[in-house]
């Protein structure tokens, strides 16, 4: 066992978890009895991976409740109590932290901030950041919206809602171990993910050399981006058109003939007659060698009136060398133009069980 694990067991052990993680253990969040239309039916154990990078699994709809919490932070236990006894049969919560959450005399984690606005972004803060985000997932829409509702009427007086929003993974399935979905705008997306098997997720997860409070290890940092996309816009393109600006066909295959799942060869083409050099995969991840070390997650949304996009989420160890570099590579992507982010926010994944709060709430 690595010295991460024996931390991460630690923190379980202390935490009494196995048990601790609402919504039950492996069985809810689908992972038992799956088979083969599973990629993770025999990769073991996750109790000690956090349920929301857990949800890399198969699952169809989300929600994500933003919420500002209570000074004195008393009421957390309790709360968090109240939502684990909120969440129906079928869906699983977890816990993310945001900067704000943090008093002065907590071991907030290193790199956690309130999200800068990035180029382009137009941040509603009614919609942005937060002391705590509770994330619903599951495959049955309605537990997920009863579970939304149990939270909601249970909140106060602990905490008030800052935001909330619903998502959902059309078309959600797993091929070669990844879990893929088609996004809004007709491209299947989750390609470009690490796997999803036990060892990738564990790369999204805070070790012990990092430097980080101990509580902390074995969480990750977690970015949330609700990126309104120009659908009519986007529509009247060719397909093709749309292709060259993800870079990818709309199917997954790569536009130098590459097969889905291997590399495309970029350095044969270094002006970008094939694979043009604004398009979205090839400024998200320009070395196919050495992908960026984050793991998305992302669920489309529809709020009507046209309102609708994706909820870009991911998962990383270190917030500077995953999202934050890929994003500022993508400042000049051709896809710029459909996109406006208005709203989201950094948020502190802690390891399962309840060892953050016995070590932020004294
Ligand atoms: C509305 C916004 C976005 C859309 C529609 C979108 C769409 C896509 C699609 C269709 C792919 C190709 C399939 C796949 O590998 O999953 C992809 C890949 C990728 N995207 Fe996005 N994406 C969006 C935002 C973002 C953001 C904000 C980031 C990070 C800052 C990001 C990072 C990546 C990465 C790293 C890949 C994999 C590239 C590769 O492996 O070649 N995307 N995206």
């Amino acid at each position: 066992m690595s010295e991460v694990d024996v931390v991460r067991r630690r923190n379980l052990m202390a935490s009494g978890v196995a048990v601790a993680l609402a919504g039950g253990g492996a069985a809810a969040y689908g992972l038992a009895g799956r088979g083969s239309t599973g990629p993770d039916a025999s990769s073991g154990d996750f109790s000690d991976i956090p349920a929301q990078l857990r949800g890399l699994l198969p699952e169809r709809h989300a929600a994500l409740i933003a919420l500002d919490m209570e000074r004195p932070r008393g009421g957390l236990r309790e709360f968090v109590k109240r939502v684990r006894a909120a969440t129906e049969p079928g869906a699983s919560v977890g816990f993310a932290l945001g900067a704000t959450f943090f008093g002065p005399k907590d071991s907030l984690p290193r790199q956690l901030k309130a999200m800068p606005h990035f180029a382009g972004d137009l941040l509603e803060p009614e919609m942005s950041h937060g002391d705590l985000l509770v994330h619903i997932a599951g495959d049955r829409a309605a537990a997920i919206r009863r579970t939304v509702e149990g939270i909601r009427s249970t909140a106060s007086p602990h905490g008030n809602v800052r935001w909330h929003i619903d998502g959902s993974r059309p078309a959600n399935r797993v091929e070669g171990g990844k879990g893929l979905t088609r996004n809004p705008f007709h491209f299947t997306e989750g390609f470009g993910n690490p796997g999803t098997e036990r060892e990738t997720l564990d790369r999204a997860l805070i070790t012990t050399d990092q430097d980080e409070p101990q509580w902390a290890v074995g969480g990750s940092y977690q970015v949330v981006r609700i990126i309104r996309f120009a659908t009519d816009l986007w529509d009247k393109d060719s397909v093709r058109e749309q292709e060259r600006i993800i870079g990818r066909r709309r199917d997954g295959g790569w536009l130098d003939g590459t097969p889905v799942d291997e590399r495309p060869n970029y350095a044969a083409d270094p002006t970008g007659r094939l694979t043009p050099l604004d398009s979205h995969v090839r400024l998200a991840a320009p070395d196919r060698r050495s992908p960026p070390p984050i793991v998305r997650r992302s669920y489309s949304y529809d709020r009507g009136n046209g309102d609708t996009g994706i909820i870009f989420s991911c998962f990383q160890r270190d917030l500077t060398q995953g999202f934050e570099a890929a994003q500022k590579r993508l400042e000049g992507e051709s896809m710029a133009k459909y996109l406006l982010t208005t709203g989201g926010g950094y948020f502190f994944v802690p390891p399962p069980g309840d060892g953050w709060m016995d070590a932020l709430t004294h």
